[in-house]
C-alpha cells in the first residue's frame, strides 16, 4: 500500500506529520513517500504541482494531502499560485466526488456557536462535485472592454454525464445512511442548475428507496443554520459545495475537525482536511491535527478497505476528546489547550 504524502504549506507539514505518525503506529506496512506541493512546490521546483509530485501521486494507491496556500505568493500569475496544486490534482486524477462529513462530537457541542439543541447529534454528509462547474469552466479571464474598463468572467458549466455520475454517488451514499438526499442547486436562476436538477431527478428514479428533495443554495445555507439535522446527505456542485462545507464545519465547532475524501470512479482517493493552510498559525504547534488524522482514517476505509483500523483511529479521537484534550480551536474557556504534537501524542496513546 503506497501512500503519497503531500504536506504543502502553512500548517500542512505539522498536521500531516501527526497523521503519518498515527498511520505508522498501525503497523500496516505502508510505503510512504513525501513530495512538495503548493507554495512549497513553487519554491523548490518552480511549480505548485511539480511533475515529479504529480507522478508520485499517480503511482500511489492513495494521497494524503495537508493544505496549500501562501499569501506571499498571491501576486503570482494564477497558474503558479499554490491553490492550483490541489485543483490540478483533482482534475488530473479525476477526483470528481468529494465527501465532506460533518458530525458533532458530544464533547464538542459547546464549541459550536449555535445552540446545543440545534447541533447535538448532527451527522450529515456533503458530497461536492469537484472537477467541474465554474472552477474549471472555460472561457474565463479578465479582458478589456471597448470602453477601456476591464471585465472578469468565468463560466459555470456541467454536462449531463458529470451531473449523473456525482448524483449516483450521492444516492449510493444515502442508501448506506438514512436514505435521504437533498440536491442543492440554483435552478431558479441558472440554466446549468436547471439541468442539474433535471438530471438528479432522473437518476433518482433508479433509487426509489431514497427520498430526494431539492433546495436552492441560498435557502440551503439558511437551513443549515436553522435546522441542520433535517439533512442526511447533500449533493451539490463544486462552488456551492465549497461554500456550504465551510459553513457546515462551523456547526461542528471547528473547521479543524473535518476530514474529506476525494474519489475517482475506481475509488482512488485523495484525503485532506477541509481547512486551509492557516498561515497565521503556521509553525507554532497550535493547529488542530484531528481533521488530517481523521482523513487518514477515511483513506484506510475508502481506498484500502480497512474498516477496522479506520474505526480504531476514530475511536481514539473520540476517547481523546472525552478525556478533555483540546487544541485551542476547540477548547472551551477555562480549558488548557494542547499543541499539535501533544494532540498527536494523545491520539497515539489512545490507539
Ligand atoms: C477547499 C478549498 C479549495 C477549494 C481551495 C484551496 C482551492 O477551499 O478544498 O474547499 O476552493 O476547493
Ligand atoms: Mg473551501
Amino acid at each position: 500500500m503506497k501512500i503519497c504524502v503531500l504536506p504543502g504549506d502553512g500548517i500542512g507539514p505539522e498536521i500531516t506529520a501527526e497523521a503519518v505518525r498515527v498511520l505508522k503506529a498501525l503497523d500496516l506496512k505502508f510505503e510512504m513517500e513525501e513530495a512538495p506541493v503548493g507554495g512549497a512546490g513553487y519554491r523548490t521546483k518552480g511549480h505548485p504541482l511539480p511533475e515529479a509530485t504529480l507522478k508520485l501521486a499517480k503511482e500511489a494507491d492513495a494521497v494524503l494531502f495537508g493544505a496549500v496556500g501562501d499569501f506571499s505568493l498571491d501576486t503570482l500569475p494564477r497558474e503558479l499560485r499554490p491553490e492550483q496544486a490541489i485543483l490540478g490534482l483533482r482534475k488530473e486524477l479525476n477526483l470528481f466526488a468529494n465527501f465532506r462529513p460533518a458530525m458533532v462530537y458530544p464533547e464538542l457541542v459547546h464549541a459550536s456557536t449555535l445552540k446545543p439543541e440545534v447541533v447535538a447529534g448532527l451527522d450529515i454528509l456533503i458530497i461536492r462535485e469537484l472537477t467541474g462547474d465554474i472552477y474549471f469552466g472555460k472561457p474565463r479571464g479578465i479582458h478589456t472592454l471597448a470602453n477601456g474598463e476591464r471585465e472578469g468572467f468565468d463560466t459555470m458549466r456541467y454536462s449531463e454525464s458529470e451531473i449523473r455520475r456525482v448524483a449516483h454517488v450521492g444516492f449510493q451514499a444515502a442508501m448506506k445512511r438514512n436514505k435521504r438526499l437533498c440536491s442543492v442547486d440554483k435552478a431558479n436562476v441558472l440554466d446549468t442548475m436547471q439541468l442539474w436538477r433535471e438530471v438528479v431527478t432522473a437518476v433518482g428514479k433508479e433509487y426509489p428507496e431514497v427520498e430526494l428533495t431539492h433546495q436552492y443554495v441560498d435557502n440551503a445555507a439558511m437551513q443549515l443554520l436553522k435546522n441542520p439535522k433535517q439533512f442526511d446527505v447533500i449533493v451539490t456542485g463544486n462552488m456551492f459545495g465549497d461554500i456550504l462545507s465551510d459553513e457546515a464545519s462551523m456547526l461542528t465547532g471547528s473547521i479543524g475537525m473535518l476530514p474529506s475524501a476525494s474519489l475517482n470512479e475506481k475509488n482512488f482517493g485523495l484525503y485532506e482536511p477541509i481547512h486551509g493552510s492557516a498561515p497565521d498559525i503556521a509553525g507554532k504547534n497550535i493547529a488542530n491535527p484531528l481533521a488530517t488524522i481523521l482523513s487518514a482514517a477515511m483513506m484506510l476505509r475508502y481506498s484500502f478497505g480497512l474498516g477496522e483500523p479506520a474505526d480504531r483511529i476514530e475511536a481514539a479521537v473520540k476517547r481523546v476528546l472525552a478525556k478533555g484534550v483540546r487544541t485551542g480551536d476547540i477548547a472551551e474557556s477555562g480549558m488548557k489547550a494542547v499543541g499539535t504534537k501533544e494532540m498527536g501524542d494523545a491520539v497515539l496513546a489512545a490507539l
